[in-house]
């Protein structure tokens, strides 16, 4: 499994996993439950949650997955909601959170997305709760080049060392601005729906005839040969959900698979990279 180094000097797999709607049927809990633990017995040792996956429910099927492992060798990861991001609740917010996943600090906490409470209190909170250990590391999800440049102007603002946005091989909008910036600044951009059930082209992917054709060669999946190619340049972490065992090994050995520049060259040019700043794809 590639990994993927933060600021922090901590390094994460390239490939972890997705929870949204994990948690949403119980009677799906054992099945997911072994899928998140074939994730990580596959490697895949970065769980990426929120307190809005089912209110509690998704971090809880988590909890009860990551229970017999050693904390330290996992990487968890869960989101605070715009409401809640300020001085008022954030707290209590990462308690919950906490207390549902069943441990005492998360390695990484998001904001989900930007609401009305002002940013600078925002980014305040995260860096309380990273000063007094609930959390190892913040960072933010659904920011464009823009909200990023603001950031970047606030106390603190340079602590963040992740951004979660969507990006898969048929939106790759930030590929214009956004991670040529993360990349200069050494902050990791993690990638949700990779496997584009959202996002712009949603469905109309799988079947395209060149990423069947590059699948072919590696005698692997589409959705395999989506992972490896959002992974390609070394600061990427993509974390597709997964609550089917299969789709798990899949997706863990498509850390493995090695594109080649010919590949990148027929890809490109089936879903070609931006020419111009585009509006950031939002689920
Ligand atoms: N920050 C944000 O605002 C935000 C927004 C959306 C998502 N996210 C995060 O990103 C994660 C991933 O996004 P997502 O869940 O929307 O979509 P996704 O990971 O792109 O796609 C998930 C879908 O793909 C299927 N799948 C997974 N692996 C597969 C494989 N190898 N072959 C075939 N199908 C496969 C899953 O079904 P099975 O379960 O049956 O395998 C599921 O239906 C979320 O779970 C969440 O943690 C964050």
């Amino acid at each position: 499994m590639k990994q993927v180094m933060l600021r922090n000097g901590i390094s994460v797999p390239a490939i972890g996993q997705g929870t949204w709607h994990i948690g949403d049927d119980p009677r799906m809990h054992d099945q997911e439950v072994e899928a998140l633990r074939t994730g990580i017995d596959s490697g895949m040792t970065l769980i990426d949650t929120a307190e809005l996956y089912g209110y509690g429910k998704s971090e809880s099927v988590v909890g009860d997955a990551i229970k017999p492992y050693d904390r330290s060798k996992l990487f968890i990861v869960s989101k605070v909601l715009p409401q809640n991001a300020g001085r008022k609740n954030m707290r209590r917010a990462c308690e919950t959170s906490l207390k549902y996943l069943g441990i005492d600090y998360l390695d990484l906490y998001l904001y989900h997305w930007r609401g009305s409470i002002p940013l600078s209190e925002t980014v305040e909170c995260l860096q309380e709760l990273k000063d007094s250990g609930l959390i190892r590391e913040w960072g933010v999800s659904n920011f464009d080049t823009r909200d990023m440049n603001e950031l970047a102007r606030l106390k603190y603002g340079e602590n963040c060392v992740a951004v979660q946005d969507l990006y898969h091989i048929g939106s790759r909008g930030t590929e214009y601005s956004l991670q040529p910036y993360l990349r200069k600044n050494n902050i990791a951009f993690m990638a949700y729906c990779p496997l584009a059930i959202n996002g712009t082209l949603r469905g109309g992917i799988i079947g395209n005839p060149v990423l069947q054709q590059v699948a072919a060669v590696h005698n692997a999946s589409v959705q395999q040969i989506m992972l490896a190619w959002a992974i390609r340049g070394g600061n990427v972490i993509a974390i597709p959900k997964s609550a089917t065992k299969e789709h798990t090994l899949q997706n863990a050995a498509a850390g493995d698979i090695a594109l080649t520049d010919e590949d990148l060259k027929i890809l490109d040019k089936a879903f070609p990279a931006p020419d111009r700043e585009v509006p950031l794809d939002v689920e």
